[in-house]
């Protein structure tokens, strides 16, 4: 069992996101391929995502984000403990995005690292933080959740390009009260499935050359219905097994935010989990799919909005490349 059966409770402490201004529209997109804003809005739900500009790089996003989690839990940066950055598309291979971002905030008793699981990133980075607080040997975990994928996107391929945005969302974890925060968590991964997604070349499988990029293979390759399929599935399954572990039922609910992928997925899991349309938090409709950022830029906007109050039960739900999957059962303690 993974449930936290540990001397501390944890919980989110503070939030903070950060997204590009620079807005792509549907109608803009039809002008680079063969589309239409009436496809993008109705198979995906999405209207406009934010891109990135030239000169920026995903711990850039990261650092604005971040500055504004700790400011909103009331940390400074020499309190933090631990980085991770749950991302895709880092700023290099190394050092990681976490280090650049512990150099950026000035966070010098921290130590960072990346973690690589797709949208679920930040699900298990704010499991793997929740841990070493538990365990003792933190107090003050920063969890990222960051993306640039306007670069990794073939701008030639309409099957995937519509899809995806850029953006970053953060949160500090610390103690808190007993029996609240983070109730449960769920994660789990079939890495027998992992080529319905992947980014094939500039790794040492098929490292960067001429022809890897002319064979655009340094791009997003998807099959969609497939991962489709599985979004359903996991969604609903690690949603169950966290609320089980936590000994809730789906009506103790107060708020879902699911990964924000498409909205037929989103429809299709919370009917499947017969969570009410107003209890379930969207907002892939202006930032398309960030991966690992979805959960936390929604959960800020959630907590800005109002709609998050103190003890209420939150569910966090993602699927992602891997594949992968994960759900985290909290009880909010702001
Ligand atoms: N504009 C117009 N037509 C399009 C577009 C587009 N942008 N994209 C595809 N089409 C066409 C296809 O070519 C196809 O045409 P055909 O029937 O002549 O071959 C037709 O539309 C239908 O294609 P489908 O793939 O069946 O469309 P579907 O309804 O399945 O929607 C989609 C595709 C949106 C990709 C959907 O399958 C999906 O959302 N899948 C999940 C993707 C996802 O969540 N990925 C994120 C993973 S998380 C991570 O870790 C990054």
């Amino acid at each position: 069992m993974y449930t936290l059966n540990i001397p501390y409770s944890v919980g989110i402490s503070g939030v903070g996101s950060c997204v590009p201004e620079k807005s792509l529209t549907n109608d803009d997109l039809s002008k680079i391929v063969d589309t239409s804003d009436e496809w993008i809005r109705t198979r995906t739900g999405i209207r406009e995502r934010r891109i990135a500009d030239e000169n920026m790089a995903t711990s850039d996003l990261c650092t604005e984000a971040v500055k504004k989690a700790i400011k909103d839990a009331n940390v400074s940066p020499k309190d933090v403990d631990l980085i991770v950055v749950a991302t895709v598309t880092p700023d290099m291979a190394f050092p990681s995005t976490a280090c650049i971002v512990q150099k950026n905030i000035g966070a010098d008793n921290a130590s960072a690292f990346d973690i690589s699981v797709g949208c679920s990133g930040f699900l298990y980075g704010l499991a793997v933080g929740a841990n070493f607080i538990a365990a003792g040997a933190y107090d003050t975990v920063v969890v990222v959740g960051a993306e640039i994928l306007s670069r990794i996107l073939d701008w030639e391929d309409r099957n995937t390009c519509v899809l995806f945005g850029d953006g970053a969302g953060a949160c500090v974890l610390q103690r808190c009260e007993e029996n609240k925060g983070i109730l449960s968590y769920e994660l789990g991964a079939d890495g027998s499935n992992g080529h319905f997604l992947t980014q094939p070349a500039g790794g040492s499988r098929m490292p960067a050359s001429l022809e890897t990029v002319n064979k655009r293979l340094h791009y997003v390759h998807m099959d969609g219905r497939e991962v489709f399929k599985f979004a359903v599935r996991s969604m609903e399954d690690a949603s169950l097994k966290a609320l089980e572990k936590a000994n809730l039922d789906l009506e103790d609910v107060d708020y879902l935010i699911p990964h924000q992928a498409n909205i037929r997925i989103i429809k299709s899991a919370s009917k499947r989990l017969k969570i009410e349309e107003n209890k379930v938090y969207v907002n892939l409709d202006k930032y398309g799919n960030v991966s690992s950022a979805s959960i936390p830029i929604a959960l800020d906007e959630a907590l800005h909005k109002g709609l998050i109050k103190k003890d209420d039960i939150v569910l966090l739900v993602a699927f992602g490349a891997g594949l992968t999957w994960a759900s985290v059962v909290l009880k909010w303690i702001k």
